[in-house]
């Protein structure tokens, strides 16, 4: 099953898709980790899109899809799925048209001061890759990574100013996509303010619908 995983910044895509990947035995493919894992790497691509991820800017379209189509070419994805921020507007949905067949668009809902409290307290360990809430979701001992135990550190685009420009940016050229996906009959909506266990379970019995 190929899904999509659309929703504003803070939605939980990531926190789900973690744990839907291991349920659906399916990748989870994320731009945003593709990019911070690049910056992190110090690699040509990393170099190239630091700032604009910092400020909060999406990057350019086609260095976004052309890194998506290369994604979608590694075996892995033979059995199907998640693509997390990708796509991410109208240019890269019809791009990813002509590449991939998608089942499912799954646009997680959650109110604006719910995002912004998710956003703040979110900090992240960068050589696990988990991701934790200082509230929500704390590792064992503050501050510690649970598996690697480095120190958690908050996302550049997460301090205040970068987070505001990232709900502009998604109202501007990423929400229109929930009209494009409604279109074609792709989307479904699923709660994302309930816990993730249960934001989870909605998700599935949502996909369990579809296919039936
Ligand atoms: P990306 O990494 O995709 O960022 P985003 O869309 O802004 O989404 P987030 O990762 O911030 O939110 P999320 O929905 O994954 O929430 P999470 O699960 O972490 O992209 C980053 C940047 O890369 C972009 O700004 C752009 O520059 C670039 N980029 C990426 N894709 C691109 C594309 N296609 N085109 C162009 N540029 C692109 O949860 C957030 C917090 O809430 C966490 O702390 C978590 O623990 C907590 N939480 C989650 N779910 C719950 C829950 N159910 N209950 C309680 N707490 C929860
Ligand atoms: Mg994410």
């Amino acid at each position: 099953m190929n899904v999509i995983f659309l929703g504003p910044p803070g939605a939980g895509k990531g926190t789900i898709a973690a744990l839907a990947k291991e349920k659906l035995s399916v990748p989870h493919i994320s731009t945003g980790d593709i990019f911070r894992s690049a910056i992190k790497n110090e690699t040509a691509l990393g170099k190239q899109v630091k700032s604009i991820l910092s400020s909060g800017e999406l990057v350019p379209d086609e260095l976004t899809i052309d890194l998506v189509k290369e994604r979608l070419k590694e075996g892995d994805t033979s059995g199907g799925y998640i693509l997390d921020g990708f796509p991410r507007t109208i240019p890269q949905a019809e791009a990813l048209e002509t590449f991939a067949d998608i089942d499912f668009v799954i646009n997680f809902t959650v109110e604006r001061d719910m995002i912004i409290r998710r956003l703040s307290g979110r900090r992240i360990a960068k050589e696990s890759g988990k991701v934790y809430h200082i509230l929500y979701n704390p590792p064992k001992t503050a501050g510690i990574c649970d598996i690697t135990g480095e120190p958690l550190i908050q996302r550049d685009d997460d301090k205040e100013e970068a987070v505001i420009n990232r709900l502009e940016v998604y109202e501007r050229q990423t929400a229109p996509l929930i009209e494009y996906y409604t279109e074609n009959g792709l989307i479904r909506d699923v709660d994302g303010s309930d816990t993730p266990e249960k934001v989870l379970a909605s998700f599935l019995t949502v996909i369990d619908e579809g296919n039936g």
